[in-house]
Parts: structure tokens; sequence; C-alpha cells
């Protein structure tokens, strides 16, 4: 049955969604493939297989002309110096995304297959998504957890093959100084 209007509620301490949907967990058996350091990322793996993030969502059906939304909530941490990241997609019909930053501090890596982007995600900041773009989210705070709404369109669809293809042409580590980019060389696509 199509959706009637409704409204729901953020609880601003929590960050929950109430009512809440169904919450997705990502652990890090889950980002196999992912990070650089294979042989840290399997210890881990086999070391307690902590949760690297949540996403929940709110009731809105992905389908086409709906518009769901999700809040990802990403833990800190690191696999060998690599900062704790959510899989990455590309929405294969070409459609725009937008990032709310709720709390922590997060970075948003964007890749078109040629060009990198890295955003600065913080509470109250908005980041845009264009087509084409795939994205991935960092948590690049040191202690806290990162979370941010995302709203997108619910015929959108997710490839995450893409990723494990083209990569995001770079990677962010933890630094003395902060978090970190690293760009690595690109197999022509
Ligand atoms: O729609 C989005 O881009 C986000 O809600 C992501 O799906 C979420 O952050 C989880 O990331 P991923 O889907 O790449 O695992
Ligand atoms: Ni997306």
């Amino acid at each position: 049955p199509p959706l009637r209007p409704f409204s729901i509620r953020l609880d601003r301490s929590s960050l929950e969604l109430l009512p809440a949907g169904p919450v997705l967990t990502r652990r890090l058996s889950d980002l196999e493939g992912l990070f650089a350091d294979e042989a840290a990322w399997r210890a881990d793996v086999d070391n307690g297989d902590p949760i690297v993030y949540t996403v929940a969502s709110s009731p809105v059906p992905e389908t086409a002309t709906e518009l769901p939304q999700s809040i990802t909530r990403i833990r800190p941490g690191d696999v060998a110096g690599e900062l704790y990241f959510t899989k990455g997609h590309m929405h294969p019909v070409a459609e725009g995304e937008i990032y709310l930053g709720l709390e922590g501090e997060g970075g948003l890596l964007l890749f078109d297959g040629t060009d990198i982007e890295f955003l600065e995600i913080t509470p109250d900041r908005i980041g845009y998504i264009p087509p084409g773009w795939a994205h991935r989210s960092v948590n690049v705070g040191s202690n806290d957890d990162y979370s941010f709404l995302a709203v997108y369109p619910g015929g959108a669809g997710h490839d995450y093959g893409w990723v494990l293809e083209h990569g995001f042409g770079a990677r962010v580590y933890a630094g003395a100084a902060g978090a970190e980019l690293r760009s690595y060389p690109q197999p022509a696509l």
C-alpha cells in the first residue's frame, strides 16, 4: 500500500529514530577485501570481529519515487592504522544523495573513477554526493562515534561491486596530526 504522510523523531541524545526501523549491523568480517592490510584485518576478525558500523533506517521503502533516510553510526577504530569506514558504493541509477553530520568527526571519500574528493563532515555540516560518485564514510575521530543522516532516492540502488573493482583511489589513515589521505595509483578503467 502507498505510504501515508508521517513524522518520526530523531532523539538528540541517543541519535535513534523513534519509532525505530530496521537496523543493519556491519562487523569487520563483513568488510572482506576492503582494508589494505589483509593479514591485520583477518587477525582482528579472529580476535572478536568488532562491530564497525550500524545503519538504522526509517520506514520508507527503497522503491522508485520514495525518499528513504538512514542514520549511519561508525565506531572509532582502525585496521593497521587504516581508519574504520563503510563498505562504500556507487548508485547504479545515477542519483544524488545528501548527508548531514550528527555527531563526531567524519570524512566523506568520493571517487568518480578519475577524481578523488574528501569532505569533512562534522555536526550540522551537509555533504552533497552528486550522481556518478562512489562514496565511503570514514570515522576520522580517535575516540568517538561518527554519525550522520543520509537521504537518497529510493530507486538509486547500491552497487558494492563497483568499489571492489575500482576502489576509491585513496585510503584514510590515522596520522600523528590527524587523519591522512593517501592516494594510490589507479588501474586504467
Ligand atoms: O545511502 C548511503 O550512502 C548510506 O546510508 C550508506 O548506505 C551507509 O552509510 C552504509 O554504507 P554502505 O551502504 O556503503 O555500507
Ligand atoms: Ni549512497
